[in-house]
Order: structure tokens, then C-alpha cells, then sequence
């Protein structure tokens, strides 16, 4: 089933063997997958950069579920923290019962954009508790925490410590953080963590898997980070009671980031080594924003290290979205519920959006100009208009079934020779993180298609020579098949649908099942717009 038992794809396994480094290819080889989105702060509600996320670690994991691979997708909540405790005291209730509540809008929110995670995880659960102490013990025992007093400058906002060098002064004497968050003085017993004991051990990590991190600007930024040096890390709180109490220290609650990075391990079942799921460690896929790469690219695989467990194959880290040029914040009341999004275009042509707009890992903005556009152009005109023109034509002219393979022209072969082409490139592509790229090569041949359809002018083939105008429309059909297989990942519902009218069973969706071509006479549905325009409602109503 795997993608390298496939027969036609040798050209492209040796550039597939020579782009990720052997760790990787090992891993490829036990056809097992762990990708992850970050655990949300529930202190907010749900928005569009969450979502955004979420949709790219989704992608990951459905292509890699059409490769063959046996893949598990966590996402989940982050419930703990000083930050959290405020945000339910102002809402007037318990802690326990405030998370519950935006746990499950973060839950509706995954659900509504159609995001296939194998597993919820809440750092409430006590599966979550038990296994986070365990991983505490664990570097404990290693001898890499130990008690003292932290004194510093800390953000709440981002529940993150800085150094003093990293601190400036506003006008008004506000001491704000490189992230704009306001800090402040900090003094009270706590565990440290022996961070700047793995300085050398993680410089050489990103040096022998220059993979572990991406885009190069992020991973550039962490291992400039480093090199200045790391300080040991305050892991313990004692000013607040909502977190995971320290093992034997009940004085103390496990600093948030602890709590929360080991939650990629908790949900596999973590410390039990005997936990069917804990086969899906080391991850392959950490996906995150650009404001969280620090904790996942230097505490987290540090924390690892120091509990003697192998480190995740790579952390991806997003670059972030504007609305309309502005920064989105509750004060400006520009804060965009995705679900909101979808009540208006439609939840795949979000998806795509999101996804299209700007190559992933760069920062992007929302406009919804911009998204109207891509809907209308890409969507409607390019590949929706390809379907339609396709399968309208075989629905008139073929009797509604699929055409035989004819005899094929070099104009034919070279197109099918592109389309059979498209699953290992974007393999290669997807592997890398390379989404917006991938979706561009599909792209590559939707317009070549049309370009084929233009010329070969099928219509006007019906009285001229209608064989050719069915093996035509046969070149089509297939080119299309690959085009909705590969855009499964992208747009699920949507791909559903028109596979379901190219007359594609539900068992043929996977990438292995392309080498099998559809048997000719196929009954198909009656084809259906499935990428409809978009037009504003004030023009429609002024017609
Ligand atoms: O940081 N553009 O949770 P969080 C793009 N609990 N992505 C955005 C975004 C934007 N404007 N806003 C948010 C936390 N994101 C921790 C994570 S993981 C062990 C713990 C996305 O609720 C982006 O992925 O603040 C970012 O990293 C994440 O949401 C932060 O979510
Ligand atoms: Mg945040």
C-alpha cells in the first residue's frame, strides 16, 4: 500500500531518498505518522488563526492517510495557567467549568472546518495530569530540575520569561517584552530546569537535522537564539493554584509550558511504553505559529532530551495573519470567527483560501477582496468550469458514462504524463511543508487542461469524429481524477463530491488506487456545479 511499493513512481523515489534526511526516510519506512497542531489557550475564544493551523496540520495528515500511512492527528486545548485562572474569574466562574465551556467551542470549531483529528486532548484530562508528572519525574530523576528563586521579568500574555536584554522601555515606562507584551517583575521559589545544560546537544540537532525546523527564517532566528547562550528555565509557579501540581511539591503548579508541550506525548498514552499509541512517537510533525517555535524547537526537544525520549522529526511553524492590514485584536473588534467565514463562502473555498494566499510559513493577510478573487477565479473558472465543461459533455454526449481510452495523441500523453506525475511531486512537496507550492502544481495542470479542452475542442468534435471526442473527454476525465484525488486533502467535501460525479468509488480515492484506471461504460451522476461564483449580495439585489 505504501508509496514506495507503487510501481511508476521510481524517477521520483530517488529525489524523494536524496531530499529528507535518513532519519526521515526510516521513519517513512514503518508507515506510521503523528502530526499535531498546537493545544489552544482556552483564555480567548476560537478565531481564524487557529483554524489556519489546524487546516495545515489537517492537509498533512489526510495526504499522508492517501499515501497509505497509518496516521494519528492530535489537536487539542491548553487549559492551565495564570492566564486561564484570570480569564475565568472574570467570567465569574470556576476555573474547571469556564475551560469546559471554551474546550468545546474550540472542539466546534475543529468540527466545522472539517478538521480529521484522530484524538481531542485537554491538559485537564487526567490522563493528560498523570503523564505530564510522570515526564516531570522523569527529568527529575535525570537530575536536570532542582529548586531555587526565580527573579525576572515575565509575560503573562505570553506566559513566557525574557532576560533583561530583551526588555525595552516605552515612553510611558511600560517594560514590554520583543512581543509587545507588557512584563513584569517576578520574584518566588521555583523548580528550574537545567536548560543550559542541552545548549550543545541542540545546536548540534539543528545542525545534523537542518530538517527540525522550518521555514529557514524560523529555524535561522531559534539556532541564532541559542548560540547566545540558554539559561536555566523556571518550570514551577507558586502565585497561582490552576495547574498541575509539582510531584511532591504540592506548593507548587508545573510551569504552563511544561504542562502543555507534553501533551503530544500524554495523548499517545504516555508514561505507559506499552500503549498501542506510544508506536507513533517520535512525531513526525509539530505544526505551529511562528510565536510558539522557541518552546517547541529549543524547551521542548531540551525537556525530551533530559527524559532520555527521541525528539520529533520537525517542527513547521506558520507565519501569521492581519484582517484587512490590521493586527486582529478584541479591542479593534476585528476578530474573525472562522465559523463566520464559512457561513458566507463556504468551507472549502476558506480552506483553500487560507492554504493559497501566501506560500505557507510566510505571514499573510485577510482580505476579503483578495478571498472573493481566488473563489471566482480559481474555484469557479479554472477548476470548476474544467468539471463542468467535462462532464457535461460526457453527460450529453456519452450517455452519461464514462468513455473508453482511446488512441492517444502526443497532445494526450504529454498531458496524462503531467497529471501522472502530480502525487509524487506533491509528496515530495507535503513532506517539506510545501502547501501553497503543492496546491501551485495542481494548478500547473488545471490550466494546462483547460488549455487541452480549448484546443481539442471536444463540442465540436461530436459531428466531425466522435471517437475522438470521446477518448478527448476520457484524457479529461482521468487528468480530473488525479486533479480531485490530490485536492481531497485541500478540500475534502468538495472533492468528495466531484469524485463522486468523475464516477470514483469511495474505496478508489487513495493514491495507489490511480495505477487502476476506471472501467469504461461507468454510469456517472448528473454532473452539478460544485464551485459556484461568488457574487456580493448588493450586486445580485441591484440587477
Ligand atoms: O500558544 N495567524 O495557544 P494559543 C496565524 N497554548 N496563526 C495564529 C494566529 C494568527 N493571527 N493566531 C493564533 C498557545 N494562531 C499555546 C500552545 S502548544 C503545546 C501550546 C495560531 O491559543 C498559531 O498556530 O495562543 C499559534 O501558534 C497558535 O494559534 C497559538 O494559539
Ligand atoms: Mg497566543
Amino acid at each position: 500500500m505504501g508509496q514506495a511499493s507503487r510501481p511508476g513512481c521510481a524517477i521520483l523515489a530517488s529525489i524523494m531518498m536524496t531530499d529528507t534526511a535518513t532519519r526521515d526516510t526510516t521513519r517513512d519506512m514503518t508507515g506510521r505518522f503523528y502530526v499535531t497542531t498546537p493545544i489552544y489557550y482556552v483564555n480567548g475564544a476560537p478565531h481564524i488563526g487557529h483554524a489556519y493551523t489546524s487546516i495545515a496540520a489537517d492537509i498533512v495528515a489526510r495526504f499522508n492517510r492517501l499515501s497509505g500511512k497509518d496516521v494519528f492527528f492530535l489537536t487539542g486545548t491548553d487549559e492551565h495557567g495564570q492566564k486561564v485562572e484570570q480569564a475565568a474569574q472574570a467570567a465569574g466562574e470556576a476555573p474547571q467549568a469556564f475551560t469546559d465551556r471554551i474546550s468545546a467551542d474550540f472542539r466546534s470549531v475543529a468540527d466545522a472546518m472539517n478538521i480529521s483529528y484522530d484524538d481531542f486532548i485537554r491538559t485537564t484530562d487526567p490522563r493528560h495530569k498523570a503523564g505530564a508528572q510522570a515526564l516531570w519525574e522523569k527529568v527529575a530523576a535525570n537530575g536536570d530540575i532542582y529548586l531555587g528563586a526565580y527573579e525576572g521579568w515575565y509575560a503573562l500574555r505570553d506566559e513566557a520569561f525574557y532576560s533583561e536584554d530583551e526588555i525595552t522601555t516605552r515612553p510611558d515606562g511600560t517594560k514590554v517584552a520583543p512581543t509587545g507584551a507588557p512584563v513584569e517583575w517576578m520574584q518566588e521559589p521555583s523548580y528550574f530546569f537545567k536548560l543550559s545544560a542541552y545548549q550543545d546537544r541542540l545546536l548540534e540537532l539543528y545542525e545534523t537535522h537542518p530538517e527540525f525546523i522550518g521555514p529557514a527564517g524560523s529555524r535561522n532566528e531559534i539556532v541564532s537564539f541559542v548560540k547566545q547562550g540558554l539559561r536555566d528555565l523556571s518550570v514551577s509557579r507558586t502565585s497561582f493554584r490552576w495547574g498541575v501540581p509539582v510531584p511532591g511539591d504540592s506548593d507548587h503548579v508545573m510551569y504552563v509550558w511544561f504542562d502543555a508541550l507534553a501533551n503530544y506525548l500524554t495523548a499517545l498514552g504516555y508514561p505507559d511504553q506499552n500503549a498501542p499509541r506510544m508506536a507513533f512517537w517520535p512525531a513526525n510533525l509539530h505544526m505551529v505559529g511562528k510565536d510558539i517555535a522557541r518552546f517547541h524547537a529549543v524547551y521542548w526537544p531540551a525537556f525530551l532530551m533530559a527524559a532520555g525520549i527521541d525528539v520529533p522529526a520537525r517542527i513547521f511553524s506558520n507565519g501569521w495573519w492581519t484582517v484587512e492590514g490590521e493586527k486582529m485584536s478584541k479591542s479593534v473588534g476585528n476578530v474573525i470567527d472562522p465559523r463566520d467565514l464559512v457561513a458566507e463562502f463556504g468551507l472549502d473555498p476558506v480552506r483553500f483560501f487560507l492554504i493559497r494566499e501566501v506560500p505557507f510559513g510566510g505571514d499573510s493577510d485577510l482580505s476579503r477582496r483578495s478571498l472573493i478573487n481566488r473563489m471566482n477565479v480559481e474555484l469557479a473558472n479554472d477548476l470548476g468550469n474544467l468539471g463542468q465543461r467535462t462532464l457535461s459533455l460526457i453527460a450529453r454526449n456519452c450517455g452519461g458514462a464514462l468513455p473508453a481510452q482511446g488512441a492517444r495523441t502526443a497532445e494526450d500523453n504529454h498531458l496524462l504524463a503531467q497529471a501522472s506525475l502530480l502525487p509524487d511531486i506533491m509528496t515530495q512537496q507535503i513532506s517539506r511543508v510545501a502547501l501553497t507550492e503543492a496546491l501551485e502544481e495542481v494548478w500547473k495542470l488545471i490550466r494546462a487542461c483547460n488549455a487541452y479542452i480549448d484546443h481539442q475542442a471536444p463540442w465540436a468534435l461530436k459531428k466531425t469524429d466522435p471517437e475522438r471526442m470521446a477518448a478527448v473527454l476520457r484524457v479529461l476525465a482521468d487528468a480530473l481524477r488525479i486533479i480531485a484525488t490530490v485536492l481531497q486533502p485541500y478540500m475534502p467535501g468538495s472533492m468528495d463530491r466531484m469524485l463522486t460525479q468523475l464516477g470514483v468509488e469511495p474505496g478508489e480515492r487513495h493514491f495507489a488506487a490511480l495505477d487502476t484506471p476506471l472501467p469504461a461504460g461507468r454510469a456517472l451522476p448528473k454532473p452539478e456545479g460544485i464551485f459556484p461564483r461568488f457574487v456580493e449580495p448588493e450586486a445580485e439585489t441591484a440587477k
